[in-house]
């Protein structure tokens, strides 16, 4: 499985490299910002569920669709961490052990970056050769809910809009399924639409997974800013606390926290269930998801 994943992740760069290339002349700071925040050592689990729901439901491709759509949903992810570290917003000095990118850069610098990765994310999603325009169309009205006003910005615009302020737990269930579960959920639905093989149960099945699996995500993302540590993590411990961000900690506690990332991790499990063995990828990312210690 580990070979697996680390295939998938040669596929995914490789094609990050092709749509990011070393640039020169007057807007290469722009390009390197872009770079740094893509080619800086992320986990890279959105191209990985995006592949593993496409081996879910048909053969791996050979004509690099999944890699082009992991490699879409990897730039908008780079994006939002870029936009996420600014000062106006969480104001982190360290992501992925290394300077953010408004530190190493500048700051209107790194706004132009997420900018541009947003913009390319769509261009990739355009520029499908291999799939029909319908579908194509499809990914390209997929990633813009989900990555937009209805699905992660809203959640950011509600991270932001509660700072200071103590949510319940369906308003942090809601503000985490929203600016975390979105783009997780995307990477599944996508990797499945692009193989034009899903069937409308497969999809339910795997929105169910999604759903389960991406508010983990975030879960253990929250435990992590609590009990891990500044080097493990590679972005600054205790964030959250600093800014005064409800998490599942701050309301539910560690013990908790954890439980319901179980409870979520197993009922992933349960919808991965029709799929039989063809969904091995899956759930082992899931478990990864949340057994991950940075
Ligand atoms: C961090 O995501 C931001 C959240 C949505 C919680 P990841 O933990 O996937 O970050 P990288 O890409 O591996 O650095
Ligand atoms: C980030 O959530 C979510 C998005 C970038 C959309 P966090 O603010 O918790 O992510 P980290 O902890 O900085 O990686
Ligand atoms: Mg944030
Ligand atoms: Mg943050
Ligand atoms: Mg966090």
């Amino acid at each position: 499985m580990k070979d697996y994943l680390n295939q998938c992740n040669a596929q995914v760069d490789a094609q990050l490299e092709r749509i990011l290339p070393i640039v020169q002349g007057p807007a290469e700071h722009l390009f390197a910002a872009m770079r740094y925040s893509v080619f800086n050592g992320g986990k890279r689990i959105r191209p990985a569920l995006c592949f593993a729901a496409a081996s879910a439901i048909a053969e791996p491709d050979t004509t690099d669709t999944s890699a082009a759509v992991a490699a879409a949903l990897e730039m908008i992810h780079a994006y939002s961490l870029i936009h996420d570290d600014l000062p106006a917003m969480d104001n982190d000095d360290l992501r992925r052990g290394k300077p953010t990118c408004h530190i190493q850069f500048d700051e209107a610098t790194a706004i132009l970056a997420g900018d541009a990765l947003q913009s390319l994310a769509f261009q990739q999603l355009s520029e499908l050769k291999n799939i029909s325009a319908d579908t194509a169309l499809q990914l390209v009205s997929m990633l813009s809910r989900y990555g937009g006003c209805s699905g992660m910005m809203a959640g950011q615009a509600i991270d932001l809009a509660a700072t200071g302020q103590l949510l319940d737990l369906d308003q942090l269930k809601n503000m985490h399924a929203h600016k975390t579960g979105a783009l997780i959920e995307a990477s599944v639905l996508m990797g499945a639409v692009a193989t034009q093989a899903a069937t409308e149960a497969q999809l339910e099945a795997l929105t169910g997974f999604a759903r389960a699996i991406g508010l983990a995500f975030q879960i253990q993302d929250d435990i992590l800013d609590v009990e891990s540590s500044t080097e493990q993590l590679g972005k600054q411990q205790g964030s959250d606390i600093t800014n005064g961000k409800s998490t599942y900690t701050s309301i539910l506690g560690l013990k908790q926290a954890r439980s319901q990332a179980t409870e979520l991790y197993q009922h992933s499990l349960d919808c991965l269930e029709p799929f039989a063995e063809r969904a091995d990828a899956l759930r082992f990312i899931a478990s990864f998801i949340v057994n991950r210690a940075y």
